[in-house]
């Protein structure tokens, strides 16, 4: 280790200076650095009170954890940060235009800097559990776009975090794809295939520092299933159990995909307590709590993910049975944990969260109300155009019944009629494979609609002609107006011509 420079992670803030552009390691807040992001958020406080102006341009896997980006958006020091995030001092800074933010599908994330569409980071930040003189750089609970911005940046600042064991190595699967025109396809054919490096290998002389912690990984623990998701998970349950009656799933089962969130997890609970869906495999984004649980009871065979996002309990338990464990998941850059081509050729089934959805199936995932961002993207749009069988789960309310998460048409789309086959809320499933734009309209609301909203969006449909498409454009964002002006959905008043 004696060629290896330890610094402070004052020392390793000091060498960022304003306008330079940085890429972190990690996705959500797993395997993403801490105490080398918090110090250049004290630099940049420092500068801005020297009336300096201090930012940088930020590139991460996904969310990251409050000493990341709620410590830089506080510090106002973001000259621009993609791609998805979920910080609540972030997300202000974005809807107040103090960060400007653009969001990606994330597994594009990593080409488009190779392609250079982005510019290249000058320095990477990377979380290890190990390192080596070599240059063997083991990450911890998340990969992200580790590999590529180790890859891309001038210089390598390496925060190797104890917190986590060294026995970690062997856990990821470390392989980037070659660009266009020398790319081959990705011999991944099932969600256990390992193809690539247990480590990131760099290049030993572009390390600049190495500053040692122990801090504990910040992933939040989520909420009890109420019932809501409870029956929401059901119904998710009840559906690919049918589906597999009726042979349009192989007997087997084909590989999951589950989004981020509680409701994610309540539909992991489900699925593996329903006794008519065998144990499966996981081809997915982020391992959550009900994945771990499901592997220890054997509802789960493995899980292929991009990161560890599981509340403390549960990772010291993952690190307390590692050898139980390392042969039941694997890690993964999001270049291969997101990619398309994968989940299309292995007929991934996906199942994400909408905020809002249509009553013709298209589907808004990011904006509140049309204009302010929620968290992004992040990996649905990746999974959910590529799947064998895409759905979209939602509660039929927000806000107490005040909002209709279903309305005549979304306010902001992200996923498009064309790539939504299934919807599932708390009242029931509305399957829109094979059906007309009026026919899915008509299935949505019959089964997913909450009751109060039901005659509402059946009135709203009296208002078209016969034509293909039934929107009113009259009255299409009443429900959108109504809200903003009374605060309750439930008031709107659809115009009809005199
Ligand atoms: N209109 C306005 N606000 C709405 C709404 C609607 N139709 N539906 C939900 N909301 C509000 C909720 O009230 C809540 O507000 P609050 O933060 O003030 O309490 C907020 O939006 C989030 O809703 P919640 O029910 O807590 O959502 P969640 O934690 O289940 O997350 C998404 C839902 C859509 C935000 C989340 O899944 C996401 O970011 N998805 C996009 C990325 C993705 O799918 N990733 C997985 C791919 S692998």
């Amino acid at each position: 280790m004696s060629n290896l420079k330890f610094i402070s992670a004052v020392e390793a803030a000091s060498l960022i200076e304003n306008g330079d552009l940085v890429g972190f390691s990690g996705f959500t807040a797993a395997g993403c650095p801490k105490e080398v992001p918090t110090a250049i958020a004290r630099r940049a406080e420092e500068q801005h009170a020297q009336g300096k102006e201090f930012r940088i341009g930020m590139y991460t896997g996904a969310s990251t954890g409050d000493s990341l980006d709620g410590a830089l958006a506080r510090a106002n020091a973001i000259l621009f940060r993609t791609p998805y995030q979920s910080n609540p001092d972030l997300r202000k800074a974005i809807n107040a235009e103090r960060a400007p933010y653009f969001d990606k599908h994330l597994s594009e994330l990593a080409q488009e800097l190779r392609y250079g569409f982005l510019p290249k980071p000058k320095f990477a930040i990377i979380e290890v559990c190990d390192i080596n003189q070599k240059g063997e750089l083991v990450p911890t609970t998340g990969v992200g776009i580790a590999p590529t911005i180790a890859g891309l940046a001038d210089y390598i600042i390496v925060e190797w975090n104890s917190y986590n064991p060294k026995e970690l190595r062997g856990f990821h699967d470390i392989y980037q794809p070659l660009d266009p025109p020398h790319r081959r396809e990705i011999p991944i054919y099932k969600p256990s295939d390992r193809i690539g490096l247990p480590y990131i290998q760099v290049d030993p002389k572009k390390i600049v520092g190495v500053v040692q912690t122990q801090r504990p990984a910040e992933v939040g623990g989520f909420s009890p299933n109420d019932e809501v998701t409870e029956r929401i998970g059901d119904n998710v349950a009840l559906f690919l159990a049918q589906e597999l009656k009726a042979g349009r799933i192989p007997a087997d089962f084909l590989p999951i995909q589950s989004g981020v969130g509680n409701i994610a997890n309540a539909v992991l609970d489900s699925l593996s307590k329903n006794s008519h869906i065998p144990p499966f495999e996981m081809y997915t984004e982020v391992i959550q709590d009900a994945v771990i649980k499901s592997i220890k009871d054997g509802n789960i065979r493995f899980a292929s993910g991009c990161s560890l996002t599981v509340s403390s309990p549960v990772l010291e338990d993952i690190f307390a049975n590692i050898d139980f464990f390392r042969d039941k998941i694997v890690l993964r850059p999001q270049e291969l944990s997101n990619n398309p081509e994968l989940v299309r050729r292995m007929g991934v089934i996906t199942i994400n969260t909408a905020i809002e959805v249509d009553i013709f199936g298209n589907v808004n995932s990011t904006h509140v109300l049309g204009t302010k961002m929620m968290n992004g993207i992040g990996g649905s749009g990746d999974f959910t155009r590529n799947a064998y069988i895409s759905i979209f789960t939602t509660p039929s309310t927000a806000k107490n019944g005040l909002i209709s998460s279903f309305v005549p048409m979304v306010s902001h789309m992200d996923h498009s009629e064309h790539s939504v086959n299934v919807i599932i809320s708390e009242h029931g499933v509305a399957d829109l494979r094979g059906k007309s734009p009026a026919q899915r309209a008509r299935c949505i609301i019959d089964n997913c609609v909450a009751p109060e909203y039901r005659e509402m969006l059946s009135d709203y449909l009296k208002l078209t002609q016969a034509v293909h498409t039934p929107q009113n454009l009259e009255n299409c964002f009443a429900m959108h107006r109504e809200f903003a002006q009374s605060g309750d959905m439930r008031k709107v008043v659809w115009k009809t011509k005199q």
